[in-house]
Order: C-alpha cells, then structure tokens, then sequence
C-alpha cells in the first residue's frame, strides 16, 4: 500500500520527484528547485506531503498553506498531483485529506481550494470529499 507522509527536510530525491510530477500537474510552472521546496518545508505555516508507493518511490504530493489576516487564520490546499500510472486509487484522496487533517490539528475551521472546471477528476473528488462550491469572484491582478 502506498503511504503519506509530511515532509520535513528537502533532499535530492524530492526535486528529482517534483520534476517529474510537476508537468503532470501544469506547464505553466517550471518543477520547484531547492530553494522553493526549502521556503515550503522550513515555514511551519505551510504542510508538504507526498505519497510514497510501496517501493519508496514518491507519486504524488499536496500542499497546505496558511496565513493570517485580520479576519483570521486561512488554509488553502495547492498542487494536489498523483502520477499518472498512479490514478485512481485514491492518492489523491489521501492526498487532500492529510491536508485537512494538519488543518484541523491546527485549530482552523476551514479549508479552501480552487480547481478549473476542466479539471474534472479533480472536482469529482473534492466535490466527493465534502467541499462545498462557493459563491464568489477570483480575481487576479498580472503583475507582469
Ligand atoms: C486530481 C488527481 C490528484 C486525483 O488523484 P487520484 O489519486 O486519481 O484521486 P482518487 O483516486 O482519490 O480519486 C480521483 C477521482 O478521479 C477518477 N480518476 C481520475 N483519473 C483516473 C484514472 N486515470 N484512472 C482511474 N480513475 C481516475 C477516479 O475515479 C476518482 O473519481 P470517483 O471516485 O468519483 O470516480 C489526479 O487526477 C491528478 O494528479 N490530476 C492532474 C493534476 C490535477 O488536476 N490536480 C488537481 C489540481 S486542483
């Protein structure tokens, strides 16, 4: 059975496997080197978990982030990837619940994620999960 696991310390083996999973994900981002992967783990706001097969091998990976602000503390859940010989055997799952999981032994009351309609195996699962479609705009401002 493959496991999750959070991760603590940046190693050759986790930028190997990011750039692997990275355009599984997007093509838009560049895989994170070193330096990004050090700013997720060594921030104890933010959450890095990956699933590992049986072999040891990382398939997949989640990120919670968190800040604060004056109406308090918020949690969104990014880059949820699970390797694509690796679908559909709830990682992804697994996968997003540890996210909740860290957000609840946190103290937070809540979670929060976008994903594209065009995404639709990830939708199904959230949607499946208990995340419920909120009413709003996203916006985002081009800074170049
Ligand atoms: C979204 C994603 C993380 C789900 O990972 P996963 O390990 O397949 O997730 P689960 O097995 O827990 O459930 C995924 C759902 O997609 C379906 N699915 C998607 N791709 C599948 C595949 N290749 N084979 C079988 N089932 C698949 C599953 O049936 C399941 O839906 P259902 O249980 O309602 O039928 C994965 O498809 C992925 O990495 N996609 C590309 C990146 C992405 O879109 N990330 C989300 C960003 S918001």
């Amino acid at each position: 059975m493959a496991h999750i696991e959070r991760i603590t310390q940046v190693t050759d083996e986790l930028v190997c496997a990011f750039e692997r999973l990275m355009p599984q994900l997007t093509t838009y981002a560049p895989a994170p080197g070193w330096g990004i992967l050090e700013a997720i783990v060594s921030n104890n706001e933010n959450s890095l978990f990956v699933a590992r097969a049986p072999s040891g091998e990382i398939i997949g990976s989640a990120t919670l982030g968190t800040f604060t602000s004056p109406t308090g503390t918020h949690a969104w859940i990014e880059d949820v990837i699970v390797d694509e010989n690796w679908r559909g055997q709830g990682l992804g799952e697994a996968l997003t619940r540890a996210c909740l999981d860290r957000a609840a032994e946190m103290g937070l009351k809540e979670v929060n994620l976008t994903s594209r309609p065009a995404r639709e195996a990830a939708n199904r699962l959230y949607q499946r999960m208990g995340f419920q479609r909120r009413e709003t705009n996203l916006y985002r401002y081009p800074l170049k």
